[in-house]
């Protein structure tokens, strides 16, 4: 299966061949679909979700998604959606790197679940994985029937053969994979490390832009859907589900990647972050992150997200008499920070590429010691140019609940609240 360019676009209309002459005309489910194929459609929203909100996708393909052995329980592992119903800690939390397997792992069994809030029953919530892997999935197809992946590479491309096509992106770029298509991801770097987030509830989309206007922060243009491509190839494979939170192995004998040619607008596609139109202060004050908003996934409350994927690209800081980096802060969202490249401006050290840190609803949290000393006496006649830098939020309405694996993790950082500890008392009330 070979990469054969992108369509341009978000939630459009796709439609693509990779064989002239696929795609029916007129109706979507003739009699017989030609060259001897089979219609299949893949619906993403209910049937009858409104129109802007309805996704829904026709594949013609080889042979339908339904033939395949009986799925039997296999090994949970470190991937699931196990967030527990005991105490959370309100710790501020931090982790340095997954470190990389010692033996043969691919994507799949190379994802470690970190944190997680809601469930795919109750099809609401999130789960936040790690991955590092050093093995290409290789006779092995996996599909999350729970929710859509958003796919954040760290470290290592990704070539991501999909059922609708081929997505490859290196770090810096994202992919979403919705939910029941079937992929498979292999390295070209030979191995591969990064974050994924798992989403239970409406799909991802681009926010409003209210006061932006027309223009700003993503843009549509800027997403980019795989063409179709297939492969014909049949051997003793293995289908790999992800169903209500376990994992389910199924035989089959025969490439799930057999779509000749689809059409519609439920499909993967990819976006490039060094591509987003960065929007901040230029008088006084740094503005809420939400200024930063690449994607979200709405929940039934107007104007509260499922989840939101921030990110904190490259930008002049500008903004007069302000304390330029993020301000001390408690929310009632919930944090889960990544850093895909370089440093971020709220923290000196211990914030390094490949780690991550969790910051629950109503946890202070902001610049460390190190920070705040600079930043208050930095010249603000200078603007601040933060290049080289890629860090990102998954932000939550609902508490994260980190997992035991993460929480006893060797790569969590224990002595995370020291970062604080060296602020100190400025407080001179008679001066
Ligand atoms: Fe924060």
């Amino acid at each position: 299966m070979e990469s054969n360019g992108y369509q341009s676009g978000f939630g459009n209309e796709f439609a693509s061949e990779a064989v002239a002459g696929t795609l029916p005309v007129g109706r979507n489910s003739p009699q017989r679909v030609a060259h001897g194929l089979y219609a299949e459609q893949l619906s993403g929203t209910a049937f009858t979700a409104p129109r802007a909100e309805n996704r829904r996708s026709w594949l013609y393909r080889i042979r339908p998604a339904a033939m395949h052995g009986a799925f039997e329980r296999i090994d949970i592992g470190t991937f699931h959606n196990d967030f527990g119903d005991g105490p959370v800690s309100p710790d501020q939390m931090r982790w340095s790197p997954l470190p990389m397997p010692s033996s043969p792992t691919d994507f799949v069994d190379g994802l470690f679940t970190m944190a997680g809030n809601g469930s795919p029953a109750g099809q609401h919530g999130v789960g936040i994985h790690l991955y590092a892997a050093n093995r290409d999935m290789d006779g092995r197809w996996f599909y999350d029937a729970d929710g859509e992946l958003l796919i954040v590479p760290q470290s290592g491309r990704l070539r991501v053969a999909t059922e609708l096509g081929m997505i490859e992106i290196e770090p810096q770029e994202i992919a979403v994979i919705p939910r029941g298509i079937r992929f498979a991801v292999s390295l070209p770097d030979g191995e591969a490390r990064g974050y994924v987030c798992e989403n239970f509830g409406a799909l991802l989309r681009l926010p409003d832009l209210g006061p932006i206007g027309s223009n700003g922060l993503a843009n549509p243009r800027d997403f980019l859907t795989p063409n179709a491509a297939y492969e014909d190839v049949q051997g003793n494979f293995e289908l790999i589900a992800k169903f209500q939170g376990h994992l389910w192995r199924a035989p089959i004998g025969h490439s799930p990647l057999d779509v000749v040619g689809w059409h519609g607008n439920y499909a993967p596609y990819k976006y490039d972050l060094r591509r987003f139109n960065t929007i901040g202060s230029i008088s006084y004050d740094h503005p809420d992150p939400s200024i930063f908003l690449v994607l979200h996934s709405a929940s039934d409350t107007p104007g509260t997200s499922n989840l939101d994927f921030v990110i904190f690209p490259p930008r002049w800081l500008v903004a007069q008499d302000t304390f330029r980096p993020p301000w001390f802060h408690r929310n009632i969202a919930s944090e889960f920070m990544g850093l895909v490249h370089g440093a971020y401006d709220a923290k000196a050290e211990g914030f390094v590429p490949g780690g991550a840190s969790l910051h629950n609803s109503m946890s202070g949290h902001g610049p460390d010691a190190a920070t705040f000393e600079k930043a208050s006496s930095a010249d603000l006649s200078q603007a601040d140019v933060i290049v080289d830098t890629m860090a990102f939020m998954f932000e939550t309405r609902a508490v994260l609940r980190p997992t035991p694996q993460a929480v006893e993790a060797g790569h969590r950082q224990r002595d995370y609240q020291a970062c604080w500890a060296g602020l100190k008392k400025h407080f001179t009330p008679l001066r």
